[in-house]
């Protein structure tokens, strides 16, 4: 029988402040992750500005895809498709991957394939563990998104709750703001965290009404908030260490108590985790714990693979194409894409 050809996807990812490309073969095999992070730029302003952002990207992208090529030892030929994140995230950065991915499809004639950026995240989980599969439960924290999904085959997902107001992320960044750590803000509560303790201070674990796998974080903000403002007024010096675990831990406990449920009730024993927020230290253990109790197979991808990357874009991408998904010219950046939209 003659052997399958191997297909290639050169994947790009500009969706918010990190230019990346990517080279992954069939499906699994990252060859290249190159990511260029703008971070240090928006920290003086305490967190992404939107135009510096896109502009970054444009002076960046072609430098990361030429990287991204070499040292995946490839060259343009050798690529079967460009996948690229056309949605959800900052329309003026998402321009940038999607006018850069057509150009290069129509100077190649290589198929394009658009990619959803929470599906790119989910994905990131299929790079280390090979035999994963769907069907299994997946939680996506991200900085712009909180989501519970059931994963019920490659591109098909069934969303059983989300949050209501703020996402996990943008509430590390918010609290991490408040006591005064600055931007980027999950990894800096997630560093000083671990010399706090998560028992000290009492923060709320908020309960949607009537959905039980919603979420909702504005509320544990506020009560940080609150604290902090209580602190200044008695003129107690507040300990950021212990509010940022004490925070960390009002979160994890949340979303490992709805997770676990969701794959307890649809009857799935396996569970995996996704996005920025995936990378926080406390939380994969607090999962991993909670999973190896309740006897859940826990898939979760390495922190590089968690925060935006593109590898993670190729192997979306690599699935879409094999569902013969192929975009025109006319795709457009979509800020708000939904899950499960095409
Ligand atoms: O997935 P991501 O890189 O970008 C979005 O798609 O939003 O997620 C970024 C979010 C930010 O809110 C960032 O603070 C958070 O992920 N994050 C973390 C950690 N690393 C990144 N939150 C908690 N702990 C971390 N170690
Ligand atoms: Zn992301």
């Amino acid at each position: 029988m003659e052997k399958e050809k191997d297909i290639y996807i050169l994947a790009i990812e500009s969706s918010c402040d990190e230019t990346a490309a990517a080279v992954v073969r069939n499906g699994r095999e990252v060859l290249s992750n190159i990511i260029s992070s703008q971070i240090e730029i928006h920290t003086a302003y305490g967190g992404v500005v939107p135009e510096i952002a896109s502009r970054k990207h444009i002076e960046k992208i072609n430098q990361v895809i030429e990287e991204a090529l070499k040292q995946a030892n490839v060259c343009m030929s050798d690529i079967t498709a460009i996948a690229v994140t056309y949605g959800p995230g900052l329309v003026g950065a998402l321009l940038v991957g999607v006018s850069t991915a057509k150009a290069i499809s129509f100077a190649t004639g290589k198929p394009l394939v658009g990619v959803h950026h929470i599906e790119g995240h989910i994905s990131a989980n299929y790079i280390e563990n090979k035999t994963l599969e769907p069907p299994f439960v997946c939680l996506v924290v991200s900085g712009g998104h909180t989501h519970l999904a059931i994963v019920k085959d490659y591109g098909v997902y069934q969303i059983l709750g989300c949050t209501r107001d703020d996402a996990a992320g943008e509430a590390f960044d918010k609290v991490a703001r408040a006591i005064g750590l600055g931007y980027p803000g999950g990894p800096k509560i997630d560093k000083i965290a671990k010399e706090g303790n998560p028992e000290a201070i009492q923060f709320p674990r908020a309960k949607v009404d009537g959905s039980q796998y919603d979420f909702s974080f504005s509320g544990l903000k506020s009560a940080v908030l609150n604290y902090i403002n209580s602190c200044e007024m008695k003129k107690i010096a507040y300990n950021q260490a212990d509010i940022a675990a004490s925070f960390q831990k009002a979160v994890t406990d949340v979303l490992v108590e709805h997770s676990l449920h969701a794959v307890q009730e649809y009857g799935l024993n396996k569970f995996a985790i996704a996005g920025g927020v995936a990378a926080n230290t406390a939380l994969r253990t607090a999962f991993e714990t909670a999973c190896c109790q309740k006897k859940i197979e826990f898939y979760r991808p390495s922190p590089i693979f968690c925060t935006d990357n593109a590898a993670m874009i190729g192997v979306a991408g690599y699935y879409e194409y094999r569902n013969g998904v192929r975009s025109g010219y006319d795709l457009n950046a979509v800020p708000n894409l939904k899950l499960g939209v095409r």
